[in-house]
């Protein structure tokens, strides 16, 4: 199998990058200056080229408070970017997976929340995520869009550091990216005929 992952060198990408991946699966993580996915033609050159049996896509706008600011700019890469490669990997019949979150939800249900509860971002950066799922779902049929609660990584800094920058609006417990990483692993290597 052979995988292709955008947005490498994030917290998430970074972490499936560092997994020990089984025999016969090949792993490419281009950096953005190879691809930067605000460019159509370089999303589609991509796709073609590779030629690869799954795409995840760990790429995304993650300032959830400067989102508040640049919408346009979130939008650009959850939604029109997400959508671009959901095209191309459709075209072609290639699976893609997308990283939402839980930020598609207001939190004022009171209890846990269910795949087909309804949607109502309180933010611009759930509000990009909200629309980057629904070009995604549109655009190929073959898609899984996995909506994930913050988590956090060791990368350079400690856990106590990373708690500290988290956004002013997180105020749940977050998780730790590795486990995130073992249940996209776990889907992936073992379920992804299912998708
Ligand atoms: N971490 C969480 O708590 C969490 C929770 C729920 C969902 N998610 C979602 O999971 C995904 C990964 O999150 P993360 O925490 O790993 O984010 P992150 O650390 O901010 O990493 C984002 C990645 O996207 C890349 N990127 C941004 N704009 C790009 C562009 N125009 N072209 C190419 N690459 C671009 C960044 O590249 P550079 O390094 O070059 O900037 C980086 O590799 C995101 O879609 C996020 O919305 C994350």
């Amino acid at each position: 199998m052979r995988l292709l992952v955008l947005g490498g060198s994030g917290q998430l990408g970074t972490q499936l990058r560092r997994f020990t991946l089984p025999l016969g699966i090949l792993l490419f993580a281009p950096p953005r200056a190879a691809i930067d996915l605000r460019d159509p033609t370089a999303i589609q050159r991509l796709i073609e080229a590779q030629r690869r049996s799954v795409v995840i896509n760990a790429a995304g706008y993650t300032n959830v408070d400067r989102a508040e600011s640049e919408e346009d700019v979130a939008f650009a890469i959850n939604a029109g970017a997400a959508a671009c490669l959901a095209e191309e990997t459709g075209k072609r019949g290639i699976p893609v997976i997308y990283i939402s979150t839980d930020y598609v939800f207001d939190g004022g249900k009171g209890a846990p929340y269910a795949e087909q509860d309804f949607a109502a971002p309180l933010n611009a950066y759930g509000r990009s995520k909200i629309a980057g799922e629904l070009r995604v779902s549109a655009a190929n049929p073959r898609h899984v869009i996995l909506r994930a609660h913050g988590s956090i990584a060791l990368m350079g800094r400690t856990l106590f550091e990373q708690f500290c920058g988290l956004p002013k609006s997180e105020n749940a417990s977050p998780l730790l990216t590795t486990n995130l990483v073992v249940q996209l692993r776990r889907g992936i290597w073992q379920k992804h005929a299912w998708i």
